[in-house]
């Protein structure tokens, strides 16, 4: 059978799915036997393809890269596409809104009232209406699959989801954003806030309005969904505190250091007894802990479980492939 896939979205982690499934097409196959066509694309930016039986790959990364898309164009808006394509699976590569959710909660909806498959790397969706979509997904017998929105390609809703299985998970805990990781990484190293975020700016880590990392809204949102999708929460964005970075100074910082300790933005959500506690706060994290040696841009996060302890994953955050290998391990999953 040839899975059909549709993406909305065709920015760094649409081009980095794309890049990964052009080159591991003949791999894909002879070892899952994962056999595929990209039948649909559509971005804002570039247009909207379609074809049946499957849209060119180097073409539409060369298109994407000269501004519009130019083999079997539609006039269909991302939501009519999802609608109209025969697809099996929409993959919502869409930007990321937390206040609305939109477009791409509407994406998501669209895709599994017509019986396809969602995998998405965008937050929204599923920090925001988590039990909405599964209740959805349960309905129309499809899967609303999310490994990518809580650091990309590293697989923590998997491993607690899957390889954890049977343990019962008290805490996750952990850092959840590179940016800050990286900008008070670099504080570290003697560099003022400012010139640390615009480092991180130049280096494409930071967006111009860095409010979304600094302020701790991104973790935010993943702890929310680490609490509802690895925990069985049902906790809403506003019920997990939130602190970001933006009052740490280089001399906190060398403090910290003196002492044995290291300041990091942490993201925890725990279930002590049924007491459950959520938040994204600046902690000093003693160098003995293993997230105190995670520096950079890089992730990590510990589970505590009943039968295994504690279980900390490394790795990257963010990034094309890195994202675009989430998608991966999503459609593999399906
Ligand atoms: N990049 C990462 O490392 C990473 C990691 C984890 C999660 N994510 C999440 O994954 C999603 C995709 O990220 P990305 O880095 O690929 O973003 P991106 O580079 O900004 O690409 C998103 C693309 O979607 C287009 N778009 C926006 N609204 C649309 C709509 N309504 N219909 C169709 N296309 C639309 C954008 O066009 P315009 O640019 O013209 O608006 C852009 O081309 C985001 O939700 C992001 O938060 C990204």
């Amino acid at each position: 059978m040839k899975h059909k896939i549709a993406l909305v979205g065709f920015g760094t982690v649409g081009q980095g799915l794309c890049e990964i499934l052009d080159k591991k097409r003949e791999y894909l196959l002879s070892r899952y036997s994962y056999d595929f066509d990209i039948v649909a694309v559509s971005d804002v930016r570039f247009g909207t393809s379609y074809h049946i039986e499957g849209l060119h790959i180097p073409t539409l990364l060369k298109d994407a890269h000269n501004g519009s898309f130019t083999q079997h164009l539609q006039t269909w808006d991302a939501e009519a596409m999802i609608r109209e394509a025969e697809a099996s699976v929409v993959c919502e590569l869409a930007f990321t809104d937390l206040q609305t959710g939109q477009p791409a909660i509407s994406h998501c909806i669209a895709a599994m009232e017509t019986g396809k498959h969602v995998v998405t790397s965008n937050k929204g969706p599923a920090a925001l209406a988590y039990a909405e979509m599964k209740a959805l997904a349960d309905k129309k017998n499809v899967q609303f699959l999310i490994e990518g929105t809580v650091m990309s390609g590293t697989p923590v809703l998997n491993l607690a989801q899957s390889t954890l299985a049977g343990a019962t998970i008290s805490a996750a805990k952990g850092i959840l954003n590179g940016t800050t990781n990286y900008i008070l990484s670099q504080m570290e190293e003697g560099m003022s806030y400012a010139d640390a975020l615009a480092m991180a700016q130049d280096l494409g880590y930071a967006e111009a309005d860095p409010a979304g990392d600094v302020e701790g809204y991104d973790a935010r949102a993943k702890v929310t969904i680490l609490a509802n999708v690895v925990m069985g929460m049902n906790l809403k964005l506003s019920d997990v505190k939130c602190k970001g970075i933006t009052e740490i100074t280089t001399k906190d910082i060398q403090e910290a250091k003196s002492s044995g300790a290291r300041w990091k933005l942490i993201g925890t959500v725990k279930n002590e007894n049924g007491h459950i506690s959520a938040e994204v706060s600046p902690e000093m994290v003693p160098m003995t802990h293993p997230l105190a040696g995670i520096m950079g841009a890089t992730n990590a996060l510990t589970f505590s479980t009943d039968l295994m302890g504690d279980i900390t994953i490394v790795g990257a955050g963010a990034g094309k492939i890195e994202t675009g290998f989430s998608i991966l391990t999503d459609l593999l999953t399906l």
